[in-house]
Formats: C-alpha cells, structure tokens, sequence
C-alpha cells in the first residue's frame, strides 16, 4: 500500500559515502609518485598509527577485515572439527571465514536491546567441542565482554572479535582492540574509516609476528622488503600462507583517514543526536537504537526497527517509501541461519534465533555519514516522519 509523495529531494540521498577530501587525495598522489605502492612505508606507518590511536600493542594491515579474520582462525589453530560460538545477526564473511578453515558455527541469539551475541547464551552453547567465541561488535556498539571474557577463561576458549562496525568504540573506558585478544577492523568503502578495500587485525606482538607470515604466503618475515635496498632476495616459505597484505595506496587512504577520524567521529555523533532528538516522540512507532552507559558507541550504523503493530506498513514497503522521497537505506543484516547455504547445512528455521528474526523482519538502517550536510539530515528525519505518519495504524 505504497502512497504518493509529496515533499522530495532533487538527488538521492546514498545510505554511505565515504568521506574523502584533498588531504586523502594528496597522500595517494604522494604514493603514486613514490616509485613504491604495493605494502612498504607508509602501510608500516599506518599500521603503527592506528595502535596507538586504539591503543593496541601492534597492528597489521590487510587486504580486508574479511582476510584479519581468516588468518586470525588459521594463527590461533581453530580448525576441523572445532566448534566456534557467534551471532547470527552479522555479515556472512564472519561466518563464512568459519567455513573456509572447516570449522562449525554455532549460533546463538542476540540481546534485545543492542543487538549483540548475548552471553548467557553464549555460555549455554559451549560444548567439550567449542575452542572459540567470536563476538561481533554490531552496528559498532561493544559487546558485553568481561561476562564473554570470564567464560573463555574458564573453558579455555579464544577470542577473535569481528570489529569491522567498531572503530572507534569504548568498553567499559576501554578502547576496542586494546585488550590482547585478536580483533579485526574493516575500512571497506562504507566504514567509519575507508581505504576502499582495507582491514586491521589488532593482537599482541607474538601473534601479529605468526599473523604477519600467514598473510603473506607464509613467506620469512620482512619478505616485502625484498625489493628494497634493505633487503635481500632471499626467503623460505615455512607454511602456505595466503596473500592478504595492504598496499601503500590503501594505506596512503588510511592515513589520511586516520588524521581526521575524531572529527567524522563528532560529525557522526551530531547527526545520532539529531536523529534521536526528532524521533524520541515516535517511540511507540519507532524503536531507536540504544547506547549503553557503559560504552562509547562507534556509531557505524543507525538502526531503527519498526513496530509492525504500529504502523499499516512492512519493513521492505518503508524502505519503497524512503526511496521514493530520495532517501537511501539498507538492513543489516538478513541473518545467517536465514542464507540457503547455512540454512541447508545446518537444517536451521528462521524462529531458531528469534530476537535476531524478528529484529530483521523489522530493521532498517538510515542513512549516517560524515558527509551528510545538515540539510540531508533534515530531510532524512522529515521523510521518516512523514512515512509514520501517513502509516500510523
Ligand atoms: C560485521 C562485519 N564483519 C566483517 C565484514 C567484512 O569486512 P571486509 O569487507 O573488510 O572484509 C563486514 C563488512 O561489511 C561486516 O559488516
């Protein structure tokens, strides 16, 4: 029951762009002109920046967050046979990596509020089987993790956090990728830091050290430097490794990047305030994401769910009227279990996870970008209230 449109930007308005200025382009152009852009000085700087900034012992640079994870699993041994708990409400590359070192998923529920693995559940699905917990830091708020901590110290678990949403994010006064655990960020274009195609995996010096050889080709460290004047053209090849590695020109982005990344912080920040201020009387209408007191939000992404008996209209017919009035969106995520392919092997039905189930039939993300003038907030928040209340029931 889609209605006619009224009020209408001229141009639509993208879910994601990212945010690139002179400083990103000037770096880039610095790289192209240096003779070196494949991994050398400034991914070695980039990665010795971001530490720091998230307070991290060592970090290295990859090819995606997809890839921090992948050779996270390979460097702390998870493999066939192993049974590794996580949500089912993420992006099907923090499962698929699961896969691809034959391992098995286990999924459990989220909470209701922020959406994250919820750790009593995480507690009742560990079997003598489990060797890991890989949390997913969702839409960028922190997961609980001193009850998901306690648990894998007591069983003896490892934990791989999927921060792709999390950068920059607080838990308890603790930076997201500060603690020791393996942790992998994503710089994909949409992400609050982008380098088109990019990922961080954030560990203590000794892993980064196994991690470092694993993603790239297994090859003796330092092995990039073979065509310095530093290095040497020799190496071995200890273990057949994979090719994961960052270029310069990424991480000439990411540098850039990084420098102003409090500023697109703030800049995300206002327009969540925006939102939440113009949308806090529509509270039976709309359910607004949270913020726990005991965390600093990323803010990656701003998910409402709509309260289906509230409003004359679904999820997919909202998102119909968003585009109508300009405004572009997305739902993260259809959950795993819901994909034909884990679906199938794993024989799971969509109401095995209810909260995730539910909260995606429901979910929709609107557009958050450091980009976004103040006039396209405003027009997000007018075609929101617009559509509730054309639809109210
Ligand atoms: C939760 C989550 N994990 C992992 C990834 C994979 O990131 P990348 O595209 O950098 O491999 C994404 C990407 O969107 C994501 O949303």
């Amino acid at each position: 029951m889609d209605s006619e449109v009224s009020a209408k930007r001229r141009e639509f308005l993208p879910f994601s762009p990212p945010s690139i200025g002179e400083e990103e382009i000037r770096e880039v152009v610095d790289t192209l002109r240096s003779g070196w852009i494949t991994t050398g000085p400034k991914t070695q700087r980039f990665e010795e920046e971001f530490a720091r900034k998230i307070g991290a012992s060592s970090a290295l640079a990859l090819n995606s967050c997809t890839a921090a994870l992948h050779t996270a699993l390979v460097v702390a041994g998870i493999g066939p046979g192993d049974e590794v708990i996580t949500t089912p409400l993420t992006f099907a590359a923090s499962v698929n990596v699961l896969e691809h070192v034959g391992a098995q998923p286990v999924l459990v529920d989220v909470e209701p509020d922020t959406l994250n693995i919820d750790p009593r559940a995480v507690e009742a699905a560990i079997t003598s089987r489990t060797k890991a917990i890989l949390p997913v830091h969702y839409s960028g708020h922190p997961v609980d993790l001193d009850p998901i901590q306690a648990l894998a110290a007591a069983h003896g678990l490892t934990i791989i956090e999927d921060a792709a949403h999390a950068l920059p994010a607080l838990y308890k006064g603790r930076r997201i990728g500060s603690g020791g655990n393996p942790v992998a960020f994503s710089f994909y274009a949409t992400k609050n830091l982008a380098t088109g195609e990019g990922g961080m995996l954030a560990a203590t010096p000794e892993f980064l050290d196994r991690a470092r050889v694993m993603s790239l080709h297994g090859m003796s460290r330092d092995a990039w430097k073979r065509y310095d004047q530093r290095g040497t053209w020799a190496y071995d090849v200890g273990v057949p490794g994979f090719k994961y590695n960052m270029s310069d020109i990424q991480a000439a982005l990411g540098l850039a990047q990084l420098a102003k990344l409090d500023r697109l912080q703030d800049r995300r920040r206002h327009i969540v305030a925006a939102y939440g201020g113009a949308f806090a009387d529509l509270a039976d209408r709309l359910q607004l994401p949270v913020e726990r007191p005991t965390v600093e939000h990323a803010w990656h992404l701003y998910v409402i769910r709509i309260h289906a008996d509230a409003l004359q209209i679904d999820r997919d017919t909202f998102i119909r009227e968003l585009k109508k009035r300009n405004i572009g969106s997305s739902v993260h995520f259809t959950p795993i279990h819901i994909h034909s392919y884990y679906r199938d092997k794993y024989k799971y039905d969509p109401e095995d996870f209810p909260i995730s189930y539910d909260s995606f039939r429901r979910m929709i993300s609107l557009p958050l970008s450091p980009k976004m003038a103040d006039q396209d907030v405003a027009d997000v928040i007018e075609a929101v209230r617009d559509i509730v209340q054309r639809h109210r029931t």
